[in-house]
Formats: C-alpha cells, sequence, structure tokens
C-alpha cells in the first residue's frame, strides 16, 4: 500500500472577490498587525491598495514591503527580514506571483530559525515556523499558496534552490482570481506552463499517489481548455477562473508528489540567464516529455488524454506521440522562443551547461522523473533546446 503524505494551509479560501475577505481570515486567526509582502509592479497596478483597503476598513494596522524581485534573492529575502524585525508584526501577508509569495515564507521562517537560507537547502525539513503567513497569489501559476515549496536563489553560488517543510506551507491562502484579469500575454501564457508542468510532473513523479492524481487529472484539462482564450481575451473571466483554479489544482498535486526533470532543468536556468520561470519551464517540457515517456507510458497517455490531445482509442504509444505533438503546438501558440532566441548568450549558455546540469541533479526533482538521466543527458538536452 502507498501512503501518501499531505501538507497544507489550515484555511484555503477560493473564488471571485473572496480577497475581501483578508480582515476576516486575519481576525480568525487571531492576528492584528501583517506586514504585506509584495512587489512594486503590484503596487502600481493597485492590487495592493485592494486588499489595503480592506484592512483599512477594519481598523487593521499594517506595514508594506514592496522590494520583491522576480526570482527573488537571499539578499532581497534579507531587505524583507529587516523591516519584519524593525516592526512589531504577528503575521506575514505574501501578495503576489510565487516571488513575492516565496520571499514572504522565508522572511517568516528565517527569521526563527538561525544562519543563511542555504543552511536549509532541500532535502533539509524546516518545520520550526515563523508567524503566520497568509498568501494571496496574483499570477496564478506557481501554486505556491498551498505548496510546502520555497525558491530562492543564491547571489553567492548563482543557484536557485528549493526549501520546504512545515514551515513554507501558508497558514491561510486567499485565491482570488479577479487579480488575475491584469496579466499581460506573455505572463498570461509563461504561468499556465509552469501550472500545466506542475500538474503534469506530478502525475508522472515515482512520488504520485491517488490523493495527488486528482489535482493533477483536474488541472491539465483546465489549463488545456483554458490557455490559449486567456492569452487572445485577458477579459475572459472563465478562462482566468479556470487557470486560477487550475493552478492550485497543480499546486497541491505537486507539493505533495514532487515535480520531476523539466523543474529540475528549469531553475538553473533561472539563476544563471533569468529567463522567467513558467518560460523556461515551456522551452523544456516538450524535449523532456519526448525523453521520458517511453518510462511512463500510460501515465503520459493518460495526460494526453484528459487534454484531448489523444483519444481513448489511441494506443498508450500513439497518445504519447500526441502528447509531444500537443506540447510543441502548445509552444507554437504560445510563442515560446528557443532559448537562442531569446537573447541568451551562445558562448556562456554552452560553458555553463555541465554546472547546471551538476544543480539540476542535486535539486533531487531529476530523481522523480519517470526516466532518471545522466549528467550527460541533461547536458544533451539542453543542447538540443538551444
Ligand atoms: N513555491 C513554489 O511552490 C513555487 C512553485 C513554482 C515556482 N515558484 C517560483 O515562483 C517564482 C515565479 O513566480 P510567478 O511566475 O508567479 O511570477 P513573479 O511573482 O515573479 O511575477 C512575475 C511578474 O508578474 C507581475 N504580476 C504578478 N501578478 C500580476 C497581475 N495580476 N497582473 C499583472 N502583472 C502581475 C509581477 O509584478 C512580476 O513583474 C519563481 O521564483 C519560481 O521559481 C515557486
Ligand atoms: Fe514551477
Amino acid at each position: 500500500m502507498t501512503i501518501g503524505r499531505v501538507q497544507s494551509p489550515r484555511i484555503i479560501r477560493i473564488g471571485g472577490g473572496v480577497a475581501a475577505e483578508t480582515a476576516e481570515v486575519l481576525i480568525q486567526l487571531g492576528l492584528s498587525k501583517p506586514l504585506i509582502v509584495t512587489d512594486q509592479n503590484l503596487v502600481e497596478i493597485g492590487h495592493v491598495a485592494k486588499v489595503t483597503n480592506v484592512l483599512d476598513t477594519a481598523g487593521i494596522a499594517y506595514g508594506v514591503f514592496d522590494g520583491v524581485i522576480e526570482d527573488p534573492t537571499d539578499a532581497c529575502l534579507d531587505e524583507g527580514l529587516a523591516v519584519l524585525r524593525a516592526g512589531d508584526y504577528d503575521c506575514v501577508i505574501g501578495l503576489g506571483g510565487g516571488s513575492p509569495m516565496d520571499t514572504a515564507k522565508a522572511i517568516s521562517f528565517m527569521s526563527v530559525n538561525p544562519g543563511h537560507v542555504r543552511d536549509y537547502k532541500a532535502p533539509t525539513q524546516i518545520d520550526r515556523c515563523g508567524p503566520p503567513t497568509i498568501l494571496i497569489p496574483t499570477t496564478g501559476g506557481t501554486g505556491s499558496e498551498l505548496t510546502r515549496w520555497c525558491v530562492i536563489t543564491d547571489t553567492v553560488k548563482t543557484e536557485k534552490y528549493n526549501l520546504s517543510g512545515l514551515a513554507a506551507v501558508a497558514t491561510a491562502a486567499i485565491i482570488d482570481w479577479e487579480f488575475t484579469i491584469t496579466k499581460p500575454w506573455r505572463i498570461t501564457a509563461d504561468t499556465a506552463v509552469d501550472s500545466l508542468t506542475h500538474a503534469m510532473e506530478a502525475y508522472v513523479s515515482r512520488r504520485a499517489f491517488a490523493y495527488t492524481d486528482a489535482f493533477a487529472l483536474s488541472a491539465m484539462p483546465l489549463i488545456a481548455k483554458h490557455v490559449r482564450a486567456a492569452c487572445m481575451d485577458g477579459s475572459n473571466t472563465k478562462a482566468r477562473e479556470g487557470l486560477m483554479l487550475a493552478a492550485s489544482q497543480a499546486g497541491m498535486a505537486f507539493s505533495n508528489a514532487s515535480v520531476a526533470l523539466v523543474h529540475g532543468m528549469s531553475r538553473p536556468i533561472g539563476a544563471h540567464f533569468h529567463v522567467a520561470h513558467g518560460l523556461s519551464n515551456a522551452m523544456l517540457l516538450p524535449a523532456v516529455t519526448e525523453f521520458s515517456v517511453t518510462h511512463a507510458q500510460s501515465r503520459y497517455a493518460d495526460c494526453a488524454r484528459v487534454m484531448e490531445m489523444a483519444t481513448s482509442s489511441d494506443s498508450d504509444a500513439v497518445a504519447c506521440g500526441k502528447l509531444v505533438e500537443g506540447l510543441r503546438r502548445l509552444n507554437d501558440d504560445l510563442r515560446v522562443p528557443a532559448p537562442s532566441k531569446q537573447g541568451l548568450d551562445e558562448q556562456r549558455y554552452f560553458d555553463t551547461l555541465q554546472i547546471m546540469a551538476e544543480q539540476a541533479l542535486a535539486s533531487g526533482s531529476p530523481q522523480n522523473n519517470p526516466r532518471v538521466p545522466t549528467a550527460e543527458e541533461i547536458v544533451r538536452l539542453y543542447q538540443d533546446i538551444w
């Protein structure tokens, strides 16, 4: 019998307009002074005001740290930690995409765990929890609001690493798709492919089990159905709602079943070349799927069928071929460039492949892949997608 181990937030509120319940959630948890962790773009768009207006109305005092950068670094975390320590905050609200939410998690647990954040790299489990975290996603891609993962970039070692444990699980998640209406085309496409990769990798992962399968199998068709529509018409509320739901479900799936080779290889591209996380996943997804399908044919065939890229009358082998084709077509439609067309320096890319392969393997994610690659095979995959 497979034993599943699941960690998730104590409170999940989900639906259009639910951010208006932020004060209610704080009161339910007995909290009275949050530090809001976010980025400047979200202040400018007005998403931060949406939440602070609710707090103002409820008479709840708060502070704002809006210094989060994309792919947050240890330096950015330290800045936020200093702001937390300088005030009398009793909780942290992470408002934004994966970057602000992960920074909020790390600010919380590093306020009670000594040393540098790299001392806690996965597979270490960080179970000593800091002040409660309330996460409010605005991209609907990473699912970080429901996961036990947190991703921080080490500026000294140029490495993007996973941190994991109870201390990285939110106390409450408030999931309101209305924030996502303002996402531009590129961010819509990239964050949706990130969710799709979470769902697919969770489903084929060696650590998948029935509970995570249910979330993954629900998320994949939602993304396949809505991603193009949301990109073509950003105000398509049905598509936005579907993608946000799928992002959360995919988050629950991969948080507990883990991601695999795509994510293992994607993080080094992000750390060394600053390619958006979802975009580097997209660059890798068809090639890594093609590399892996033979080792879990029926699982990949299920993915193809639930996304209507193959039919029930197709054999598993045929369905796997159609899956790879379908993912390539999706990349074309979402205008996903190869790394060579994204402005990456060719010499530096090829010079860095060996270290990227080592970092990918060290992350532990490739070991969950149906086909576990060697470092040489990872290098070859990086070469193939160039
Ligand atoms: N913790 C996890 O479980 C987990 C999972 C996957 C990825 N990640 C990490 O999350 C980070 C990526 O997060 P992300 O993809 O959500 O992007 P992000 O948080 O880096 O944001 C990308 C850009 O989108 C903008 N943005 C956010 N919401 C918007 C909105 N509603 N409208 C318009 N613009 C908006 C931001 O201001 C920013 O400029 C990476 O560091 C990645 O490694 C974490
Ligand atoms: Fe991801």
